[in-house]
């Protein structure tokens, strides 16, 4: 009996020691889920998962990109949303908005067969309203921004604004012959209605900024539709969020479009983030909608640092908003688009670069598919990307301990995450007494860091602009104890 007793109270010691010392013990039934190799798209919240390439800054090879659809693939995700800007082979009257070094026809007929390989289905995405910098900086086309300054928006007004982007659709229609969705932007156009064009139309037509932009969207949209053929056509929802119910019916936008609500912040479930009442209005106006995270390209115009954390908080928090919004969510949201942005607009700086923000993506979709907590995402992560596991680091939510992992461009996160962020961090942080980074050692990185992005993953010309916008920016910092220099 005692025997027993010893033996009992022997294996409940052992159980208690497993339990204690066994890493993340915490809510192992979803890591379960994902070990046991369960089909996500059955129970995820969104059930359509679509990353976003912005193409406006180091638009990757096409090699490159042939290698991240099937790292995409693998992490079931559904599409691409390709935001070509002027990567894409433009012609005819349009010819000059494309830059020297920009796809080929053959390329984008490479790249859609890639994905199709992949099973990602390949939405492209155009702009039609604002961002439309990279057309309107053309002598060309000046005349048509409604503000001569600042070149975002063009001039809805104008006939040949609407046959410019009318140009646009159709090509990428004829290079996407099986695409089935578009997304024509409209995001932040920042000028409607200051030109004299506009002015005069309202009077004419007695209309507000209200029914001229609406207008305007629908008209897109009708056209990418009916003239087009995509049956689906997506826009951005900022320009219209605000608007009445009635305003929008009026408009018949929601004949038309589908609107996708973005939001980049830690937590978009914020009050006031969003507008009073958006969800209720689009619930009741519009069939269905999408929302769209990100995973790099929203923490500060000139990052060059992937933060995994504070992408995964903005996830996090539109499984939250979900929850606020029960009836929308269950019935009218179809699907999340995670975004990745390369540059805040065309004139921009360049921010994190796609295979820095690479562990931070495969940790958004293991959430997203998953559920995981903060720790099994990024245990998760580690061990799909095959990263070192070093005893000492494990557990620890830090960018520091992501070492040596396998994926396209893993050499670049590391050059940038390891090598070249302690240099920067010892240009801030070093006490002004200290000798700073030599530039002969900052330099030495740069070149490194220049030669792998060149070998493999972006044309020369944008490895070029890497190196020169990192050694700018490292010259401009000095020793102090704030980061705020490089973080804004
Ligand atoms: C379009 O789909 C057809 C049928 O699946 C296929 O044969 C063709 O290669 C596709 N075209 C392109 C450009 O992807
Ligand atoms: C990363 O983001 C979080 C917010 O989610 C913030 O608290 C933290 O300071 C950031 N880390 C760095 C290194 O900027
Ligand atoms: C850049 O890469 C291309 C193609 O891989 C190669 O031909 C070229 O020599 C490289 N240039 C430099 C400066 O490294």
């Amino acid at each position: 009996m005692s025997k027993l007793c010893f033996l009992a109270l022997l294996s409940v010691t052992f159980m208690l020691i497993f339990v204690l010392t066994t890493p993340y013990s915490n809510d192992r039934s979803s890591y379960a889920a994902y070990e046991g190799g369960i089909d996500p798209r059955k129970t995820r919240q969104f059930k359509n998962i679509i990353v976003h390439l912005d193409l406006k800054g180091a638009p990757p090879r096409v090699e490159y990109l042939i290698e991240f659809f099937k790292l995409l693939s693998k992490h079931h995700v559904d599409g691409i949303l390709i935001e070509y800007e002027d990567m894409f082979p433009y012609s005819g009257d349009i010819e000059e908005i494309r830059r020297d070094l920009h796809y080929s026809e053959n390329d984008i007929r490479r790249i859609i067969q890639a994905a199709e390989v992949h099973n990602l289905e390949v939405i492209p995405l155009i702009q039609s309203f604002g961002h439309l910098e990279f057309v309107l900086k053309k002598s060309k086309f000046m005349g048509l921004s409604e503000d001569l300054i600042d070149l975002n928006t063009i001039c809805i007004s104008d006939s040949k604004s609407i046959d410019i982007v009318k140009q646009m659709i159709e090509q990428i229609r004829r290079l996407h012959p099986n695409s089935t969705r578009i997304h024509i932007g409209a995001d932040e156009a920042y000028h409607v209605a200051e030109d004299q064009r506009c002015i005069e139309r309202m009077e004419k037509e007695s209309i507000g900024k209200s029914d001229l932009k609406l207008e305007h969207i629908a008209k897109i949209g009708k056209f990418a539709r009916e003239n087009a053929g995509f049956e689906t056509v997506f826009a951005w929802n900022d320009m219209f969020d605000k608007e009445s119910e009635e305003t929008i019916r009026k408009s018949k936008i929601n004949k038309f479009i589908v609107p996708v609500v973005w939001g980049y912040r830690t937590d978009v479930t914020e009050n006031g983030y969003f507008p009073d009442g958006l969800f209720e209005r689009i619930f009741n106006v519009f069939d269905r909608f999408y929302v769209a995270s990100a995973f790099k390209g929203a923490d500060g115009a000139r990052q060059q640092f992937s933060n995994i954390s504070r992408y995964l908080e903005n996830q996090k928090s539109y499984v939250n908003l979900m929850d606020l919004h029960k009836n929308a969510a269950a019935q009218k949201v179809d699907g999340i688009f995670v975004t990745g942005w390369s540059r805040f607009n065309h004139f921009n700086a360049l921010c994190e670069l796609l295979p820095v923000a690479i562990p931070s993506l495969i940790v958004d979709l293991f959430y997203l598919n998953y559920q995981l907590t903060e720790k099994d995402a990024w245990r998760a992560m580690k061990s799909s990307l095959e990263c070192e596991n070093r005893r000492h680091l494990r557990g620890i939510l830090a960018e520091s301990t992501v070492h040596g992992c396998k994926f396209p461009g893993a050499d670049v996160f590391e050059i940038i995450m390891h090598d070249w962020k302690r240099a920067v961090d010892r240009r801030i942080f070093g006490k002004p007494d200290q000798q700073p980074s030599p530039d002969s050692e900052a330099i030495e990185i740069l070149k490194n860091l220049k030669k792998s992005l060149n070998q493999s993953i972006l044309y020369k010309t944008d490895a070029d602009e890497v190196f020169n916008q990192y050694l700018h920016d490292y010259h401009s910092l000095i020793a102090q104890n704030t980061r705020t220099e490089i973080t804004n």
